[in-house]
């Protein structure tokens, strides 16, 4: 298979790309060449990387061709953020691929109304990026069903591993969260620290796409979640911290209203967008079609970000 990666050096792209280079997948990798994966792995002397801002290309309206022009038989598009984008890309690759997968993102569902929350709950999305993302999914299942697009959407929740900084029980992305539990300090969480966040490892996202390549025909024409076996609640989260840390939590709870004026512009934003969805997705279909199913719960998946953390000085 000859298989295009866009954005393929980021969290999922450090895991994914490997393993479809040991799956026999000839890989090309497109990006700016900004960044590099977050571990090293002999497979990438094995990639070819193509520099590109896709973010340009698509302003010219260029970067449909572009990907064409390389011949693939599978897409992986892991950056693509509004519905024109991805109708340039359609347009040039229709008809020409066997696979094109798409990473969305578990906001296209909103606010969580029931729980687990299924793939096909009907979509209530929020805020320009789950909108944006739902636009996506409804286009994409809309060319796969009428016209035969070969399409699958892999929706992450919030997506964690060594190198990178995870969600805190605060919702937020704030170092001192962490500090603050690792040093047995007070924490303040929103409300009664019962909403909930949904983390996934990023090897576990490569995982659900290579098992979509997998099962192509059952996958064509889908969206699956990505997210770790269990939800866990923002007070589950900040126990299970503390513990790590060889600590007693010591919890207090404000509403999220009175807590947010404490907080940055930044954390207040982030708090608020975490809280407000309180995601808690179901991984049952992902199981019963594809055999999928996550290898790391959601405290796991955190907990291999924090250490990294503290491995690297990150947090004292
Ligand atoms: N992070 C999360 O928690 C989360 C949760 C749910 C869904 N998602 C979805 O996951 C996808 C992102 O995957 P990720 O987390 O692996 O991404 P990431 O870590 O942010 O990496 C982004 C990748 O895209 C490249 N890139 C960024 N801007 C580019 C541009 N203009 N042109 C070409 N390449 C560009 C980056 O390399 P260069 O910088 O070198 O170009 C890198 O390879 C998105 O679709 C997002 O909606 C993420």
């Amino acid at each position: 298979m000859r298989t295009v990666v866009i954005g393929g050096t980021g969290h999922i792209g450090t895991y994914l790309v490997p393993q479809l280079v040991r799956l026999g997948h000839q890989v090309t990798v497109l990006s700016r060449g900004e960044r590099s994966p977050y571990q090293n792995d002999g497979a990438w002397k094995q990639v070819e990387l193509v520099q590109v801002d896709r973010a340009a290309e698509d302003a010219a309206g260029t970067f449909g061709e572009r990907v064409a022009g390389l011949e693939p038989d599978i897409v992986i598009d892991l950056i693509c953020f509004t519905e024109d984008s991805a109708k340039q890309l359609v347009d040039a690759v229709r008809g020409k691929i066997q696979h094109l997968l798409h990473c969305g993102t578990i906001w296209v569902h909103g606010p969580s109304m029931t729980v687990p929350t299924r793939e096909d709950t009907p979509r209530r999305p929020f805020g320009d990026y789950g909108i944006q993302k739902a636009a996506i999914e409804r286009y994409l299942l809309d060319q796969s069903r009428r016209n035969g697009l070969p399409t699958t959407i892999i929706h992450p929740g919030h997506i964690c591993g060594p190198g990178w900084t995870p969600i805190t029980p605060a919702a937020t992305f704030n170092l001192e969260v962490y500090e603050k539990l690792a040093h047995g300090r007070d924490l303040l969480l929103p409300n009664l620290g019962l909403e909930t966040i949904n983390p996934v490892h990023a090897d576990d996202v490569a995982g659900i796409f290579l098992a979509a390549i997998a099962s192509r025909s059952t996958a064509i024409g889908e969206s699956f979640h990505v997210v770790a076996s269990d939800a866990v609640t923002l007070r589950g989260y900040a126990h299970a911290v503390a513990d790590w840390f060889g600590q007693e939590a010591r919890l207090g709870f404000l509403p999220i209203g009175q807590l947010r004026e404490q907080l940055s512009e930044q954390d207040a934003g982030a708090m608020w967008d975490h809280v407000a969805h309180s995601p808690n997705c179901s991984m049952d279909k992902a199981a019963r079609l594809l055999g999928f199913r996550p290898r790391y719960s959601a405290i796991e998946a955190a907990l291999s970000g924090i250490e990294w953390l503290v491995d690297n000085g990150k947090i004292t």
